[in-house]
């Protein structure tokens, strides 16, 4: 039986998936399975691959890791987790840090904590449990981040959802203040929506929503699962938008291609959640947190970061000469392509076919190449979609 049989027979139709079995890699480039055809990577998993395919300083960690403790529970303490928490907080000047294993453990890691931060301060009594998210956002696929998720496209057949969401339109600041009234705990929203199709928000509209917050005591949760680690050309997106959320979600891009999420608190709440209160049997995983060192050696670099905003600028420049191109959206490595025809669905397609994994957006192309991509990785991406999209235009 072929792969791709036996795959669908047995694993579950969640995904619509290319015909492409993905046997191994290297750098910034995929093998199918037989060895015949290679792919230059503008995805990396969906930004999970931040330093490409089995780079090797974060194989010999992961490896070597593995060879010594592969996990144990968080009954108990291990030095690469204490490493990896001490390292991020370092970084990112939050005080602490719980591990999970997606961006959707580490949104309900904050929501819960959000909730119970205003649980403890203002009491039951206070219902103040209402989590403010803005329209076309995307938070995850649990139940509760379901219900997070302002698109009513993902709020269908599994009700009864989770209470407690109010929706807010983006940019603008009328709107959220008129919402958030007493009952209101908490903000979570993503600098750059990405599922919603790469929309960055206005910078304005976000300080007046982080100092509305701070005056409200309204915890600020930036959901930067797909923006931060270097993403978009700083390490946190926080840091170009001049906020500093209370709490910060992460996952994707953080271990390099392992499982992890992390949910970071600053001072002011990150004793809320105590023993008892939260958990996750892998979170903290000490493979995922070995990865995680190597990436976090890399990707907070500033010469690094300024590689990441200086091939953002060469790929827009490159782009913006196509002319089925209408513009180009995103900060750093997370880039969404207007193409005139709306069809970027085809276009994907059409792209993989000829060498090139790219991503949608909604009616865009998504790019979230691995932060490492080279110049010459990028030209040879470019020059395959400029054909896809010439040919297409000469029908
Ligand atoms: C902003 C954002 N939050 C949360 C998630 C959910 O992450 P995961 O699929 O790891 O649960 C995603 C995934 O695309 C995301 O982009």
């Amino acid at each position: 039986m072929s792969t791709i049989n036996k795959f669908n027979k047995y694993v579950m139709g969640t995904y619509g998936r290319y015909d492409l079995v993905l046997e191994k890699g290297g750098g910034r480039t995929a093998a199918d399975e037989n060895g015949v055809k290679d792919y230059i990577d503008f995805g990396s998993g969906i930004g999970t691959n931040s330093l490409g395919y089995c780079d090797s300083e974060w194989v010999e960690a992961v490896c070597s890791q593995a060879k010594t403790l592969q996990h144990t529970s968080n009954y108990y303490y291990t030095k690469i987790q204490a490493d990896f928490a001490a390292k991020l907080c370092g970084i990112t000047g939050y005080s602490k840090v719980f591990f999970g294993n997606s961006g959707a453990e580490a949104n309900e890691c904050a929501i819960k904590l959000a909730r119970k931060y205003s649980f403890d301060k203002y009491g039951k009594e206070a219902k103040r449990y209402n989590i403010i998210t803005l329209e076309n956002s995307f938070h995850g696929r649990t139940l509760t981040t379901l219900s997070a998720t302002g698109q009513d496209s993902f709020h269908n057949y599994f009700f009864p959802f989770t209470e407690g969401f109010i929706n807010a339109k983006a940019n603008d600041s009328d709107d959220f203040k008129k919402k958030a009234d007493e009952t209101v705990c908490a903000v979570m929203l993503e600098f750059v929506q990405g599922e919603g199709g790469v929309i960055p928000l206005d910078p304005a509209y976000v300080k007046e929503i982080a100092d509305y917050c701070s005056l409200h005591d309204i915890l600020f949760i930036a959901d930067e699962v797909q923006t931060g680690v270097g993403r978009t050309g700083t390490f946190l997106a926080s840091e170009q938008f001049g906020v500093k959320p209370d709490v910060t979600t992460l996952a994707k891009g953080l271990a390099g291609g392992i499982p992890v999420g992390a949910c970071l608190a600053n001072d002011k709440c990150c004793d809320i959640l105590t023993s008892g209160t939260h958990g996750s049997t892998f979170g903290g995983n000490p493979l995922a947190c070995a990865g995680g060192n190597v990436v976090l050696n890399r990707a907070a670099d500033k010469d690094f970061l300024a590689g990441v905003c200086e091939k953002s600028a060469f790929i827009k420049e490159k782009l913006s000469q196509i002319p089925e191109i209408e513009g180009i959206d995103g900060l750093g490595l997370m880039l969404g392509i207007r193409l005139k025809t709306k069809n970027a669905a085809e276009i994907c397609k059409n792209c993989l076919e000829n060498g090139l994994l790219v991503l949608t957006a909604k009616t865009k192309l998504r790019m979230l190449p691995p932060l490492n991509i080279t110049y010459e990785e990028i030209d040879k991406g470019i020059s395959i979609l400029k054909n896809v999209l010439q040919e297409k235009e000469n029908g």
